[in-house]
């Protein structure tokens, strides 16, 4: 039974309490075996049966729960970094997709990079993120677009999920944009995701969930409902990217459907939220993106105060967050939305971890939960989103092994 000893604060991240309750112990000890956590609380109280068991020490930093990255674009080809060179020249991210570029550019590249390709650089994405504490990804397909490319996208999450240290949530996102093949009937699109798509995705368990593009350049709110509504008889969660350039109802299809999660919400109504409150929904907070598009982000100071949950994630992809750094976005949750770092941090991890269906063994430290967690240089999560620093993460366990430690 591995122990963990001099934490000089252990945030736990418990469920009970609210978005700013991260429940931390000062000077504590944690202890797991065969993956799960057996115990954890200050290390005075450590029982003495565990007085010979074999232990480590965290060098009196902060120990976190692994990170939930809980959205994600993970695999894809290429990258578009003259689009980023044009938003900054003032053309719009909408212009630049109206013109051929953006989801559908990347669609192309995609298709063609070979998949052990897309396996590679996923990999090298995910050790990236393990350095920074980040043990759990959710991936969305959607650079496919068609049956076999989509298809795929998901047994490259298959194949990372079997193989891979990090734990690999993969979703499907069909309906992320009508591909060039149907641009001239995009209702036979909408349908060919529902009665060929979903059905194969399905029927080889390649994604938990199913998550649509809700935008003008996307989908509707009403193809949005059909899709997720045959998702669900599929037995897949549901998922939205929703009002995120434009309101376009998406918090209150995400409500009326009680999807897990409703993400991105930068242009939600007061009704959206109000909608939202109501509900279980997660919402999932995306502030590199709002920083990349140099847009308004969510509001997600309203969101807390209404009292729904808000989780933290990178949006990782090509286009609107070319970055996979979550505590950026973190960091970003505190600076532009104004969340405090105690509740940027449970939506990076307990709140992340319920927006992806998995709050019952990950996101928080508590026995019987698995033994996922980072060992951060700093004293406190305060000062670790303060004094923003590239290596800050020491050490990265998943499911009590160590997967990453820091080189010096
Ligand atoms: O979440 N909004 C839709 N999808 C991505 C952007 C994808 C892209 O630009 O390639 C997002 O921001
Ligand atoms: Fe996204």
């Amino acid at each position: 039974m591995p122990i963990l000893t001099d934490i000089r604060t252990l945030a736990t991240c418990r469920a009970d309490g609210g978005q700013r309750d991260v429940h931390a112990i000062a000077e504590a000890a944690l202890v797991w075996q065969d993956g799960v956590i057996t115990w954890l609380g200050p290390e005075r109280d450590l029982p003495s049966i565990f007085a010979a068991e074999p232990r480590s020490s965290a060098g009196h930093r902060l120990v976190v729960p692994g990170l939930v990255d809980c959205h994600t674009h993970l695999a894809f080809g290429g990258w578009r970094a003259d689009e980023f060179e044009a938003r900054l020249r003032g053309k719009s991210y909408l212009e630049i997709a109206r013109a051929g570029g953006g989801i559908l550019r990347t669609v192309a590249a995609t298709r063609s990079t070979p998949r052990d390709a897309l396996v590679d650089r996923c990999r090298a994405h995910l050790a990236a993120a393990r350095a920074l504490g980040v043990t759990t990804v959710e991936a969305k397909s959607g650079y496919g677009l068609s049956l076999s490319a989509e298809i795929t996208l998901l047994e490259v999450y298959e194949e990372l999920g079997r193989t891979d240290a990090s734990r690999v949530v993969p979703t499907f996102l069909g309906a992320h944009a009508v591909p060039p093949e149907f641009s001239a009937d995009r209702v036979r699109y909408v349908s060919h995701v529902i009665e060929d798509m979903l059905p194969a995705v399905a029927a080889r368990r390649l994604a938990r969930f199913c998550d649509v593009f809700v935008e003008e350049t996307a989908f509707s709110a009403n193809e949005a409902r059909a899709i997720l509504e045959a998702a669900r008889a599929h037995g897949l969660g549901g998922k939205l990217h929703a009002d995120q350039l434009s309101n376009g109802g998406g918090a209150a299809l995400a409500a009326e459907l009680g999807t897990t999660s409703a993400d991105h919400l930068e242009c939600v109504s007061d009704a959206g939220i109000e909608r939202l409150a109501a509900t279980s929904v997660t919402a999932v907070s995306l502030p590199i993106a709002s920083l990349y598009l140099r847009q308004p982000s969510m509001p997600a100071r309203r969101l807390i105060e209404a009292g729904v949950p808000v989780a933290v994630a990178t949006d990782f992809n090509p286009g609107s967050a070319p970055s996979f750094h979550l505590p950026l976005a973190m960091m970003l949750a505190c600076t532009l939305q104004q969340m405090t770092p105690s509740e940027a941090l449970k939506g990076a991890t307990l709140y992340a971890a319920r927006a992806i269906g998995l709050e019952s063994t990950i996101g928080s430290l508590a026995p019987g939960k698995q033994a996922d967690f980072a060992i951060i240089d700093a004293p406190d999560h305060v000062h670790w989103l303060y004094h923003f620093r590239e290596d800050a993460c020491v050490a990265t366990y998943i499911a009590g092994r160590l997967v990453y430690l820091h080189a010096d």
